[in-house]
């Protein structure tokens, strides 16, 4: 495994990082095999780790922190999670970017993930009318007191991240950036020059360049419905780029995988999985570059996208 420096947090983490979210988080999925695709992650130098209070329920932080529990180093760790949103008690998302809503938030993902610090926090979607003086106030004592020790800002919308990274106070943000997603590069690049640390989510794109979207388990059918609902697109971009899977000495994860990580401004390339044999596939794709002829037929596909 390689690692990188997160921008301005000066935090150098494994360059593939474990999402610990959506379908790994959810109570249908067995904790004993997601606390051991965990653990099989830092035996094979995986240092960073991305969660969130309001996922899969409200189960995959807590799990995150069970699975961190068996775990000697895990102080050394950067584990990052989410504040701003929740889950309700009957399971509804909720945003909550008040103050008090947020130190909440983070004080009860300590007591979860059972740690003295977040390593890194990110706010998670806020708009930029939420990042009033008050709530900025909030997250510097947050600092001052040792209870999170860099922020990060999670969002889909450019205007909000370009903000955020003029703000000293925040260090990183993590983006939504793959191989169905080239038209991050602009903003990447941008926000790179500021030396804001840059992680990037959803690296394979929900899995959508897969050649065959068969459904062998419920979570095939689970991810499938979830790009039905909100990315419907890259269901279309998905199908143009299936050639990846479908190469000598390669799976189409790894190459996701080495194409974000050709970008030297991203600092961690994190992916979800409930398989094993998965896991251990995608973190091949640490120092391992794509050669030129791959590239040029990728960004052929991507042209397509319009
Ligand atoms: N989704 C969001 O909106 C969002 C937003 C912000 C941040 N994030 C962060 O990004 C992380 C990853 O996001 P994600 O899990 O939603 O999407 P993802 O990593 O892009 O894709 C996960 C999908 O890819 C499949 N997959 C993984 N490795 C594979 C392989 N080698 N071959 C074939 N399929 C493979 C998984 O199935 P298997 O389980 O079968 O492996 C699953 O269906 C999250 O955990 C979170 O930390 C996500």
């Amino acid at each position: 495994m390689q690692y990188r420096t997160l921008g301005k947090t000066g935090l150098r983490i494994s360059e593939i990082g474990l999402g610990c979210a959506s379908f790994w988080g959810k109570r249908v999925f067995d904790e004993a095999e997601a606390i051991r695709i965990v653990h099989a992650a830092v035996d094979r130098g995986v240092t960073f780790f991305d969660t969130g209070a309001s996922y899969s329920g409200g189960n995959a932080e807590p799990r995150l922190g069970r699975a961190l529990a068996g775990l000697k180093n895990r102080h050394e760790l950067v584990v990052a999670t989410k504040a701003g949103s929740y889950t309700d008690e009957r399971g509804k998302w909720r945003e909550d970017f008040s103050s008090s809503g947020v130190r909440r938030s983070v004080e009860a993902s300590l007591v979860r993930l059972g740690l003295d610090a977040i390593p890194l926090l990110h706010l998670h979607g806020p708009d930029i009318h939420h990042l009033t003086d008050d709530l900025l106030d909030t997250l510097s004592r947050l600092k001052q007191e040792g209870k999170v020790r860099h922020l990060s800002a999670n969002s889909f919308d450019e205007a909000v991240l370009e903000y955020v990274a003029t703000l000293p106070l925040f260090e990183a943000v993590m983006i939504d950036y793959s191989v169905l997603r080239p038209e991050r590069e602009p903003l990447i690049a941008k926000l790179a020059a500021q030396n804001t640390g840059i992680t990037a989510g959803m690296v394979l794109g929900g899995g959508l360049y897969r050649s065959k979207l068969g459904i062998r388990r419920l979570q095939d059918a689970w991810y499938l419905a979830r790009a039905w609902k909100n990315h419907r697109g890259d269901l279309r971009r998905g199908r143009a780029l299936r050639f990846i899977d479908r190469q000598q000495g390669w799976t189409g994860g790894e190459i996701a995988i080495a194409w974000v990580l050709r970008n030297p401004h991203i600092s961690c390339a994190v992916f979800g999985t409930t398989r094993m044999q998965h896991l251990l596939e995608n973190l091949r794709a640490s120092d391992r570059p794509l050669d030129a002829g791959m590239l040029a037929r990728i960004a052929e596909a991507q042209r397509s996208f319009g």
